[in-house]
């Protein structure tokens, strides 16, 4: 996994087994109240970031899904970890009926696929990581630098 300087953090993953690790260091760096909004195509590796939050939060794995028929995930522990999906949210009165208190709380941490569907709702302070499609094995991370929380947890991930 390679980083670079810019104002945004850029890596490249070469394998899912370092999707996983960086989402296990990204897991590690979170705290409650926390909420990372993802971007990518299909495919681009944003269930496989989160199986690695869980990892990072000591949660089993292979109990993350993509809840893209369920919408919404919550999976237990000390501070409860919310997996929304919202793939399949068309508009502003598809969100109209959620319950963004039950997505959204100062006690659970909170990630969301195709977080571009919940624009408008999303916390100010949202980790921003966008994920792109290099090659058969190969993702691209973009962590948006654009907060200072966002800047520590990127500072947390990257040192040693
Ligand atoms: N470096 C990599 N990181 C993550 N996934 C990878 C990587 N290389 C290949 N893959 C493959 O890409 C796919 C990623 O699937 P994943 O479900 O994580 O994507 P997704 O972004 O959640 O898709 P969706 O939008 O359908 O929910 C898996 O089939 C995985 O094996
Ligand atoms: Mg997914």
């Amino acid at each position: 996994m390679k980083g670079s300087a810019t104002s945004d953090w850029e890596c490249v993953s070469a394998s899912v087994e370092e999707t996983l690790a960086l989402g296990e260091r990204l897991g590690r760096a979170l705290r409650p109240g926390d909420v990372v909004a993802l971007h990518g195509a299909l495919g681009s590796g944003k269930t496989t970031l989160v199986q690695g939050i869980a990892r990072g939060l000591g949660r089993d794995p292979q109990t993350v899904k993509s809840p893209t028929f369920v919408l919404m995930r919550e999976y237990p522990g000390a501070v409860p970890l919310v997996h929304v999906d919202g793939y399949r949210l068309e508009g502003a009165a598809a969100v109209a009926w959620l319950d963004l208190e039950m997505i959204f709380s100062p006690r659970k941490m909170t990630v969301i696929e195709w977080a571009e569907r919940f624009a408008g709702l999303l916390p100010e302070e949202a980790l921003e990581v966008h994920l792109d499609h290099v090659s058969t094995n190969r993702r691209r991370m973009r962590l948006a630098l654009r907060t200072a929380r966002a800047q520590a947890i990127a500072q947390q991930i990257t040192s040693p």
